[in-house]
């Protein structure tokens, strides 16, 4: 058993956990998943990690509500347990693995909307403990759904809240903040951008206008993490991958997102899987 540790809510449907998982916050890095299972029957859900910490063992994770097994695991406080917490899974971010002095000479730029703020945190996180600040944008509908601001202000190089609705930071979508930047003099050589699929493809779309490598996360369309359920096939330039075993981080240029959006549409339905399955 997995024992929860700390349970709150960061916004409307919402929420972090800090759970006790030392042997997997012993080797976890930025980018990588958990699957959380709440009890013998229940669903497994794939989620990123948002941050960790090796020597008090724990890992935490975000949750947004979304269907049934996430609005049950909203309600789980302090002091109660998963069944199972397995990871870290998927491949680190790229980052990681790079030379040191190569990667200080990159200018690089998050893009997060909603809670793809939650995996890009740890990212940031690394980076700025590597002395590497990047610069991040956050967008979000409205200042109450925006998530970890003083988190990601401690650790960005600058740091850009956006809103739908203006109620805070720049007014609008995340892509007019990275035309603003740009249009201001700022030169980046990566950009990540991590959210939902629509985001990440008109971030994707003005990146390749703007000539900026761009790697996206394709966790949303993960469905039981294991590389079996086949909801996160995609197809990457001329390949086909699957977002669980071979990302979730890919070539946002490469990545076919009308495809991976209607593919991810019609898992929801049973109909929908079956008809998948006849086209595989
Ligand atoms: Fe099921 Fe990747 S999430 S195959």
């Amino acid at each position: 058993m997995y024992k929860i540790l700390k349970a709150e809510k960061l916004a409307d449907k919402i929420f972090l956990m800090d759970v006790h998982a030392p042997r997997v916050a012993s080797h976890c890095q930025p980018g990588q998943f958990v699957i959380v299972k709440m009890d013998e029957k229940g669903e497994r859900i794939p989620l990123t990690i948002c941050d960790y910490d090796r020597e008090a063992g724990t890992i935490t994770i975000v949750v947004q509500e979304v269907g049934a097994s996430t609005t049950k695991m909203g309600e789980l406080k302090a002091g109660d347990s998963f069944r199972d917490f397995t990871g870290p899974l998927g491949c680190a971010s790229e980052f990681v693995h790079e030379d040191m002095e190569t990667l200080k000479k990159k200018k690089m730029l998050f893009v997060a909307g909603g809670v793809g703020a939650a995996p890009v945190y740890p990212q940031v996180k690394w980076l700025h403990e590597h002395g590497i600040d990047a610069d991040v944008i956050v967008g979000a509908k409205t200042k109450d759904m925006l998530i970890l601001e003083d988190e990601m202000k401690d650790v960005a190089g600058e740091y850009y809240p956006c809103t739908d609705d203006g109620s805070y930071g720049h007014a609008g979508m995340v892509t007019t903040m990275v035309e603003e930047l740009v249009n201001e003099g700022k030169q980046y050589d990566v950009c990540v951008a991590i959210g939902p699929m629509i985001m990440m493809k008109f971030v994707c779309l003005l990146t390749k206008k703007l000539e900026i490598p761009t790697i996206v996360s394709m966790n949303p369309i993960m469905v039981d993490g294991t590389g079996m359920c086949g909801a996160c096939r995609l197809q990457v330039g001329d390949e086909i991958k699957f977002a669980c075993v071979d990302g979730p981080e890919f070539d946002g240029h490469l990545v076919d997102f009308d495809q991976a959006m209607k593919r991810s549409q019609m898992y929801k339905t049973k109909e929908g899987r079956a008809m998948l399955k006849l086209q595989e």
